[in-house]
């Protein structure tokens, strides 16, 4: 107790929130299926996983292109079992991954008088689970979380680790890139490759560039592996292709769980999986952006690996090896004509991962061997940037 000039006291208390983290989140564990057809069968898996009984409210956040792939059987396996459920359709548009169309789904929810274990489901691609995620994470302060990832990127690394977000435009016309969210952790997550079955071909390959990342994270032999079948992942038509699809996604949900079990929070070993993110984010936030969250990646570890030449942190050749494998897997390496350089360096200071006004870049030395640099020197950035083609 302190007592005051004028004599009155005061005291300080502290609440210990570490002991209760565990009631803070919706979920004690996520849940993680992966199985061919299992997004038609969810009613009955969320009345055994999440104690959903008949009766019970569910909002149902479907992207409009997934509706038949999944948002359907989702809606018919949730009505037999007896659910009460509220359909909201969305377009997956970054411009309109926004606040407001959070609100949406808010609204929405309240309306159809939900109480806090009525999950939020979400059928979609990573755009629709951040945007539902965030919904989820402030709805009754809190409810339960269920993800049906529809395209590779959202099964191999969005629905994996519990981040939400939400777009911020900025001025400029530029958008600040998931600059508002939480790590609000999905209580399920089914993974059913069927629902791929409608994504064009830039998409799935889009979703190539998150497992390239987690391989070269991980080391020499994924890498290979993913060399070794570059063309038959990045062609549905050709033989193989299935089991290799397969095994990413069962290798890649592996190797990212892992890594967010040990680093929930991304105070240490998660921001490995920022590399090319910085330069990728970067990319994104241009108003005359068209290109995909993955190809911005492919494009920003190539730089990001010619800033590690750069900084003699990484052998030469080591951007080429990237460039050639991504360029296999279909994915862009080089920006558009005309890329500003001055634009593109200014935008990297809203990037979530720097700290202060220094820049921090996720670099790869060689598979297995990914550091972190702190304000690299300008010229290596440069660098990096030019590899790509800005100017
Ligand atoms: N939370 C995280 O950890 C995390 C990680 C990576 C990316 N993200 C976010 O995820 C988003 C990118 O995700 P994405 O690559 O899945 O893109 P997306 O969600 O924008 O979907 C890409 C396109 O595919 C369409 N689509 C989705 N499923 C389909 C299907 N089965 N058939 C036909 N069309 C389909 C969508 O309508 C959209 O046009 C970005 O907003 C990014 O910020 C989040």
């Amino acid at each position: 107790m302190t007592r005051h000039a004028d004599g009155t006291r005061g005291e300080e208390r502290s609440i210990d929130w570490r002991r209760i983290a565990a009631s803070l989140v919706p979920t004690e564990s996520t849940r993680i299926v992966i199985e061919a057809g299992a997004a038609s069968t969810l009613g009955s898996r969320l009345a055994a996983d999440l104690r959903l009984a008949s009766g019970a409210r569910a909002m149902l956040v479907v992207d409009v292109n997934a509706a038949e792939a999944a948002g359907n059987a989702v809606e018919r396996s949730l009505r037999e079992m007896g659910v009460a459920v509220k359909r909201l359709d969305l377009e997956a548009n970054e411009h309109r991954k926004t606040q407001a169309e959070a609100d949406r789904i808010l609204a929405a929810a309240i309306g159809h008088g939900v109480d806090r274990d009525s999950p939020i489901v979400a059928v979609g691609g990573g755009l629709i689970g951040d945007l539902a995620g965030h919904a989820a994470s402030v709805l009754l302060r809190g409810v339960p979380l269920v993800l049906v990832p529809t395209t590779l990127l959202a099964m191999v690394d969005a629905s994996i680790g519990g981040k939400t977000a939400v777009n911020v435009p900025l001025a400029g016309g530029t958008l600040g890139r998931n600059l508002v969210g939480s790590f609000w952790p999905a209580s399920l997550v089914v993974i059913d490759r069927e629902t791929l079955r409608t994504l064009p071909i830039e998409e799935h390959r889009s979703g190539l560039a998150e497992s390239l990342k987690h391989a070269w994270i991980e080391g020499e032999t994924e890498v290979e592996w993913i060399e070794r079948r570059a063309e038959s992942l990045a062609d549905p038509a050709s033989p193989g292709h299935a089991e290799a699809i397969g095994e990413l996604i069962a290798t890649s949900v592996r190797f990212k769980s892992a890594v967010v079990a040990r680093d929930p929070l991304e105070r240490g070993e998660r921001r490995l999986l920022n590399l090319g993110h910085t330069f990728a984010h970067a990319i994104e936030s241009q108003p005359t952006n068209r290109l995909r969250h993955g190809e911005a990646v492919a494009i920003g570890m190539v730089a990001a690996a010619a800033v590690a030449e750069s900084v003699a942190r990484a052998e030469a050749g080591t951007a080429a090896r990237i460039r050639a494998v991504a360029s296999r897997l279909g994915l862009p390496t080089c920006l558009e004509d005309g890329a500003a350089l001055a634009a593109l360096r200014a935008a990297m200071g809203f990037d979530k991962k720097r700290s202060g006004a220094r820049l921090r870049l996720i670099i790869p030395r060689r598979p297995g061997q990914i550091e972190m640099v702190e304000a690299p020197p300008e010229s290596a950035v440069e660098a990096g940037w030019r590899a790509v083609g800005a100017g």
